[in-house]
Parts: structure tokens; sequence; C-alpha cells
């Protein structure tokens, strides 16, 4: 590792620990990285889903999942799965689980460096999470939902005022890769945009993250 990518490391392992506080952390399965399911065959059935079977994910899918969206995929446990302008990697994923196998209801945070859950609250926070999505009912129906969230300066702090267009941009490459996994999994979801960003700040109590991108995300009815 050299030590520009030591120091990023650092830099995002810090910023990790601020998001997680002293919460427990829950270790996710090691991620398959030889599925099944063709790149095209995920691309050709991918559509939106907005209603779900009421079957709860495995840890395994969930872990997939989160793995798809930022899991680390470089030599030296650094770059991710996902393209980032400058490999300043300023997202942070968030999860609303309802219904998971070996997973407590609650709100968690992903640790991307540990490919880990940190809990953040205990018990069902989805029907209060309706309400952040402007009543889309299909949050409460789904087992989970992935917020991501932006910390703007890891970028702007390299690239200016134009950074902020990289970090929407770096959000579409995440949520594509949700939606794909999803499909790989034989499960389904839609990328939401009409949420409140006061009321996801307050649910997570993160007032310097820019939430970008809600994903519910469940069997296929
Ligand atoms: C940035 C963005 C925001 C969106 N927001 C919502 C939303 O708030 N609620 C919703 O039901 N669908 C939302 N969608 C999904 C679109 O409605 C959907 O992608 C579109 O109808 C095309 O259908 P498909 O995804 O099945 O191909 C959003 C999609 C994008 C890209």
């Amino acid at each position: 590792m050299n030590k520009t990518i030591l120091i990023l490391s650092l830099i995002s392992f810090t910023f990790s620990g601020i998001a997680s506080g002293e919460n427990e952390v829950i270790p996710l399965p090691e991620p398959i990285k030889d599925g099944g399911v063709s790149l095209e065959k995920a691309i050709s059935i991918r559509r939106s889903t907005r209603a779900f079977k009421d079957e709860p994910l495995t840890i395994e899918e969930v872990g997939q999942l989160l793995w798809a969206a930022q899991g680390i995929t470089g030599e030296g446990g650094f770059k991710r799965a996902a393209p980032s302008a400058g490999a300043l990697y300023p997202m942070e994923v968030y999860v609303v689980a309802g219904e998971v196998e070996d997973l407590p209801a609650g709100l968690y945070h992903y640790n991307v460096q540990e490919h880990a859950l940190e809990q953040m609250r205990e018990g069902d926070p989805r029907t209060e999470f309706e309400k952040v999505t402007v009543n889309q009912g299909m949050v409460t129906d789904a087992p989970i939902t992935i917020i991501l969230t932006a910390v703007y300066e890891r970028t702007t702090v390299k690239y200016g005022d134009r950074g902020i267009k990289y970090v929407w941009i770096e959000a579409g490459h995440i949520g594509q890769n949700i939606c794909l996994q999803a499909e790989a999994l034989g499960l389904g979801t839609t990328t939401i945009g009409a949420f409140r960003d006061d009321k996801i700040k307050e649910l997570l109590e993160r007032e310097k993250e820019e939430p970008l991108y809600v994903l519910p995300v469940g069997v296929k009815p």
C-alpha cells in the first residue's frame, strides 16, 4: 500500500468510526464473487419493484447487497465496488432492517472496512421511515431499505464545487450496483428519490451527511 492510499484509508476509516459510534458490530458473511446470473441477464430483467412478498431477507443477501454497493474489491483493502472520483469515497451506507434472518430489527451503518453492520438503534424502524419517504408504502413492506448519504467535503476538498456533481454521479453508480445485485439474487428494489432530507438526517442522527438515495429491497411478489 503506497503512502497516499494509506492516508486515504485512514481518513475513510476515521469517518466510518465517527458514523458508527461504539455500538455492536455484526460481521457479515463473505460475499459471493461468481454468482450464477450473468450481467446481461441482470440488466435485462431489472425493473423497479414496488411491492414485496412478506418474506425476510437472509443475512447473506443483505451482506451481498452492501458489498455490491460499497464493498472492498481492491488490493490492500482500499478500492471499492463502485467508481469514486479521486478514490475519495464520499458515501455512507445505512440499512433500515425490519425482517432479516439472524439480524435483530434495527437501524444499521455499513462498516466498509470490516464488511460488518454497526447497530445504531434497536427495533423495527420501518413505520417511522414511511413518513420519511413521503408515505411511499413500499418501504414498510420491504424487509430492508438501504440509504445512501454523502459527506460532500471528502470530494470537494479536492475538486471544489464540481465535486458535488461527482458525488451525485457516484450515487448513481452505487444505486445501479444495488439494483443489479438485487436482480442477480432474485430480489427486487426501487430507486427512490422522493424523500424528506431533514427527516432522514433526523432518523440517522447525521446532520452533516446529505441523504441521496433510498432503496427498499425485498422478495418480488
Ligand atoms: C433518481 C431517481 C429517482 C426516483 N424516485 C422514485 C421514487 O421516489 N418513487 C418511485 O416509486 N420510483 C422512483 N424512481 C424509479 C422510476 O420511477 C423508474 O426507474 C422508472 O419508472 C423506470 O422504470 P424501471 O426502473 O422499472 O425501468 C426513481 C428513479 C430515479 C432514477
